[in-house]
């Protein structure tokens, strides 16, 4: 079943927002480009140092992950991943998930790393957070596999699903980072602090990065809430959405050819 931008809208948890209160009653929600004239913010492109690649040794379990990882293809970067034993991550794993969907896609979205549906599946969101996140991409007319890639910041249920150690992101990065550089997405989408510590190496409060336009090697990068957040914190769910217009907009003038003036 199919449903309308508005029934997403409204999964979304966020539809009451956009009706205007003096307006006569619309039977659909307002176009994206009224809510994003709504949210244009004064954004400010930040250059976000390109991650430090983790120190590489002899016998570092993080050297191991690396080694190569630059050259290999779709089929060899899977095989690598599913027998990676670079962190103590692989010792719980059902199987390591690589990520899913389109594989020149518009939008890259990077979560955290794969709970236990996910671990269990082989595919990054599938479990509540997923169906949210679906719920998000279809309010964009945009799905996993339709213009949209998810992949993780580590490949390898954290246990306890708790938040990846730094250590951890570092010893996965050379996969994501390899990844980026095949999927070539037009704009990358963090979701959540762990995404953004693997891709920008900034700490800072989500609060403060998001409305703001980095770049990761040469790619536009935006900043919103892991949809896990907002099934707890649902009044931000208005905002993730704000972010998610700001993202397309930046999709969009970034494939705008440029006036002559
Ligand atoms: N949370 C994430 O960050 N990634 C998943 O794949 C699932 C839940």
């Amino acid at each position: 079943m199919s449903l309308s931008r508005e029934q997403m809208l409204v999964e979304m948890g966020i539809s009451p927002i956009w009706v205007l209160r003096d307006a006569p009653a619309v039977e659909s929600a307002p176009s994206s480009e009224q809510i994003t004239e709504e949210f244009a913010p004064a954004v400010p492109v930040v250059e976000a140092p390109l991650p430090v690649r983790p120190v590489q040794a002899v016998g570092d379990p993080v050297a191991t992950a690396a080694q190569d990882v630059g050259a290999l293809d779709w089929p060899a970067l899977a095989r690598q991943v599913a027998g990676c034993r670079a962190c103590s991550l692989c010792e719980q794993r059902k199987q390591a998930v690589l990520g899913v969907g389109d594989s020149s896609p518009d939008y890259l979205f990077i979560g955290e790393g794969p709970g236990a549906d996910e671990d269990a599946k082989g595919e990054p969101f599938v479990g509540q957070a997923g169906k949210l996140l679906d719920s998000m991409l279809a309010a964009l007319d945009i799905a996993r596999g339709n213009r949209v890639y998810i992949a993780n910041a580590v490949k390898c249920r954290p246990p306890g699903n708790r938040t990846p150690e730094p250590a951890e992101m570092a010893a996965c990065w050379p996969y994501l980072e390899r990844q980026i550089a095949l999927l070539k997405p037009k704009i990358i989408v963090l979701l959540g602090k762990a995404a953004v510590h693997a891709v920008l190496h900034d700490d800072k409060s989500l609060a403060s990065l998001r409305g703001k336009r980095f770049e990761y090697a040469g790619i536009p990068v935006v900043v919103t809430y892991h949809p896990a957040y907002l099934l707890r914190n649902l009044p931000d769910k208005a905002k993730a959405w704000e972010d998610l217009l700001f993202a397309r907009r930046t999709l969009r003038e970034q494939q705008a050819p440029a006036l002559p003036f």
